[in-house]
């Protein structure tokens, strides 16, 4: 029998090249290997955007359309919206008890997301919320409801998996073994660097380029991308490991790549031309993904019938969850 994945993102923007490339490239290879589960996290997302609902709301169906036209395939993995499987709910109530609030404090992903918060907001962290600093706990109901053993994810959220899998080991010592004890599955997707050379590329950052980016949007961004400072003149010698530019050509695979490379060295390829032949290049490569996009924004029904009959699915595997859980919990009336 197929092993089960389960996934989760968030529906707080479009997926950019850094998320492409960093998971979700993976997930459409994964899903012909595995049961697979992917998760719009918009209970997560309002952990903290509460108080922008509308900013949750537009991104379930914006990423839904980028996970379609990036490949994820209906037919093999099970796309839902969290918000519509109570059980995950329920659960994270059962597993509050189950977690002190000093590991949640511990969390090393919790605590640099808060240090960002307050770094941010200035603040000395009251207005960390219940919910966010227990996103842990909900992140396990996500992980639990569908038996996920192997878990996608980048080493950021492997204090996640872990924290998960403490509480399932609490969970079956104190009420028998009920649940799944997930285990990470690690992929070496690299980090994908910001068109201003920065390591990460991010949303907060401004230095992305989206999947959904026209032609115009795609032509600006490359231009501004950050090239080696030491080459003034267009026949200026260079450094391509030091040129986002570069950087951009290898990541989507021109064929004409060595040229590129020993262009740039010798100094007879200026960055003008460089930039718009990755242009091309950038165009071909979202072509195929921009096809597909346009198709489910002209067909939103559709769009809509997949979440809705993921969502079903996903609630059957999570019924029959909770009702084991209820059992071992005796509160099963
Ligand atoms: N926390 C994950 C992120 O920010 C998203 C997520 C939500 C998730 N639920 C999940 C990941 C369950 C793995 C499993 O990227």
């Amino acid at each position: 029998m197929k092993k089960t994945i389960l996934t989760g993102i968030r529906p707080t923007g479009n997926l950019h090249l850094g998320h492409y490339f960093g998971a979700t490239k993976n997930w459409v290879k994964l899903q012909d290997e595995y049961n697979s589960y992917i998760e719009i996290a918009d209970v997560q997302a309002l952990t903290d955007n509460f108080n922008n609902p509308e900013k949750v709301r537009k991104n379930v169906r914006e990423l839904t359309i980028d996970l379609l036209s990036v490949g994820i395939d209906p037919n093999k993995a099970t796309l839902f919206i969290q918000s519509q499987i109570p059980e995950i709910a329920e659960l994270t109530v059962f597993y509050s008890n189950l977690v002190t609030m000093a590991r949640l404090y511990r969390n090393p992903t919790v605590k640099t997301e808060i240090a960002q918060k307050k770094a941010i907001f200035g603040n000395d962290g009251e207005s960390v919320t219940y919910g966010f600093v227990g996103y842990p706990v909900s992140q396990a109901a996500d992980i639990t409801a569908f038996k996920g053993e192997l878990i996608p994810v980048g080493e950021d959220q492997l204090p996640l998996i872990e924290q998960c899998r403490e509480i399932v080991r609490k969970f079956n010592n104190i009420y028998g073994n009920t649940l799944i004890e997930p285990e990470p599955l690690l992929s070496d997707n690299p980090r994908i660097k910001g068109l201003d050379g920065n390591e990460k590329m991010g949303k907060s950052l401004g230095n992305a380029i989206y999947l959904a980016d026209n032609e115009e949007v795609i032509s600006k961004k490359i231009m501004s991308a950050v090239t080696d400072t030491k080459k003034i003149k267009k026949d200026d010698p260079a450094d391509p490991d030091k040129c986002m530019v570069y950087y951009y050509h290898k990541l989507i695979d021109n064929p004409n790549i060595d040229t590129v490379c020993s262009e740039c060295k010798k100094g007879s390829r200026g960055c003008v031309a460089c930039k718009k032949e990755l242009i091309n290049q950038m165009n071909e490569f979202l072509k195929p993904i921009r096809e597909k996009r346009k198709y489910y924004e002209e067909h939103p029904e559709e769009v809509d019938k997949i979440l809705k009959e993921g969502t079903i699915k996903a609630k059957e595997k999570a019924e029959s969850t909770i009702k084991e859980v209820k059992s071992a919990m005796m509160i099963d009336y």
